[in-house]
């Protein structure tokens, strides 16, 4: 049983109607087209799985793992690749899907080396944007909640590796506990 914590930011039923408002634009604006959508690991595959399901056109999908907080809640600004695409996005109308865009290094770093395989298209589909911590300015096309300046955990997010499974979005202290 998952153990449950404070009050949560976000609650499930807000992320699930929230993720049908963002399947059925996706469907929408790609009617015509096949998309290749790809998961940013660990923290997007909760979003991920609940995402593509909502999506009603044909999808191909695969995954990047990345690591930029090195299991601290700073950013270190370092973006590394542990796992890279197994498909070839070519010519391919791609949405790269993020957890969360904080200072939006990670997404730009992604961004830059997925264009120079030349995709026909690259969107973002991000679940949380906090806006307030961006230091490089990075278009975010599919968003699902704006979030405040906090540390926040669950749904497929971290901290040191904890709190991906709650089935919501909660925030974190500074102390590292949740409120
Ligand atoms: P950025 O490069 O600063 O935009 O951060 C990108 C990555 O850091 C996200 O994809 C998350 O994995 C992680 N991250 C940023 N803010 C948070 C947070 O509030 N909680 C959990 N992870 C976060
Ligand atoms: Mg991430």
């Amino acid at each position: 049983m998952t153990r449950i914590f404070g009050k949560p930011l976000i609650s499930q039923q807000e992320i699930n109607r929230r993720i049908k408002d963002l399947g059925r634009r996706i469907s929408e604006d790609y009617q015509d087209r096949d998309v290749v959508m790809i998961g940013v690991l660990k923290g997007a595959f909760a979003f991920f799985a609940d995402l593509v399901r909502a999506i009603q056109v044909p999808v191909e999908l695969d995954f990047l793992v990345v690591s930029s907080y090195q299991g601290s809640s700073k950013s270190t600004g370092r973006v590394k690749v542990i796992s890279d695409l197994t498909v070839d996005i070519k010519g391919q109308d791609v949405i790269v899907v993020e957890d969360i865009v904080d200072s939006g290094l990670t997404l730009s770093f992604l961004k830059k080396k997925l264009l120079m395989r030349h995709p026909n298209s690259l969107r973002v589909c991000a679940l949380l944007d906090k806006p307030e911590r961006r230091t490089i300015n990075v278009p975010i096309e599919y968003v699902g909640f704006t979030v405040p300046n906090k540390y926040v955990v669950g749904y497929g997010l971290d901290y040191q590796n904890r709190y991906r499974n709650l089935p919501y979005i909660a925030v974190l202290d500074q102390d590292g506990e949740q409120e």
